[in-house]
């Protein structure tokens, strides 16, 4: 049987649509929620990310700035950009776009973001207050999205298996702290590159979470009949057949999958469209927070 598609377009637009009437009373107050994205380098990829975001704000009403800075821009210039954004009262969440040019060493340009505008949820006082279960705290944007499109389509977590292949800073390691924290109840594997028998670990997953960023990674031999697949990856892929030369492909195996699954995120149009709604929310968040509204 086709599985159920979980469609991040949609879902994303009601997270977008519930955060219009916060926006509205937070104007009311005096307070528009900014955001300032930086991208050091550039790197097509993340131009493209960094646009996305910009142009999310202004069609919510946000206040935001744009940086694009050379990708020769010293760690010590990226530093004092961000300082002077953490005193800029008009920016209450600040992004600096992942992964940056070599040269920067991006933990300790991220100790400099004032955690309270850290909207990434990347700063170690965030991490922290994760594992907490702080609500007070930002979480990353995907992960945060994945657990909405779980809740969105009616997915009980609680007392299920999840098995979370990657263990990334941005999606592998926050994800597996949500859901095994008391709001969803999982019972949490985290899987990566070295472990053993990754297949039969992600059969063992009632509820499967791939973000390896390797194209089409996990085939049929990786999904319980019924399970829950939430595809994180985005790779794109060389294709000749389309005008760009390439298309966009997730970590799972969509077609050898879809049989045995009960519900899966495609790609695009699943975790994608989610991270930037997530965003936004995290920045009137920040807002709400900083200003005391
Ligand atoms: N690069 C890929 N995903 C992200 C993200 O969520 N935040 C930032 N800052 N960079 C990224």
């Amino acid at each position: 049987m086709a599985p159920k598609l979980i469609n991040g377009k949609e879902v994303a637009a009601r997270v977008r649509e519930d955060l219009v009437q916060e926006i509205a009373r937070l104007k009311q107050l005096g307070h528009t929620p900014g955001l300032a994205v930086v991208l050091v380098g550039d790197d097509p990829a993340s131009q493209v990310y960094v646009g996305a975001k910009v142009k999310a704000c202004a069609e919510l009403g946000l206040y935001s700035q744009e940086w694009r800075l050379p990708a020769d821009t010293t760690q010590e210039k990226l530093v004092e950009l961000i300082h002077q954004l953490n005193a800029d009262e008009r920016i209450h969440g600040i992004l600096v776009q992942s992964p940056p040019p070599p040269h920067i060493d991006e933990a300790a340009v991220i100790l400099n973001i004032d955690p309270r505008k850290d909207v990434d949820g990347f700063h170690p006082a965030n991490v922290a207050k994760l594992v907490l279960e702080d609500p007070t705290g930002f979480v990353p944007c995907t992960p945060l999205g994945c657990m909405e499109l779980l809740r969105a389509a009616g997915v009980e977590t609680a007392g299920k298996h999840a098995v979370v292949v990657g263990r990334s800073m941005i999606v592998g390691k926050p994800m597996a702290n949500l859901l095994v924290s008391k709001a969803a109840n999982a019972t949490v594997t985290i899987a990566h590159s070295r472990t053993k028998n990754l297949a039969e670990v992600c059969r063992s997953a009632d509820i499967l979470v791939a973000a390896v960023g390797r194209p089409c990674m996990l085939g049929a031999d990786c999904i319980k009949p019924g399970a829950v697949v939430i595809d994180v990856g985005i790779n794109r892929i060389p294709d000749s057949s389309r005008p760009r030369g390439y298309r966009i492909v997730g970590d799972v195996d969509f077609d050898a999958v879809q049989g045995l699954c009960s519900a899966i995120t495609p790609v695009p149009g699943g975790v994608g469209p989610m991270t930037i709604a997530m965003l936004m929310a995290n920045t009137v968040k920040a807002c709400r927070q900083i200003v005391g509204a």
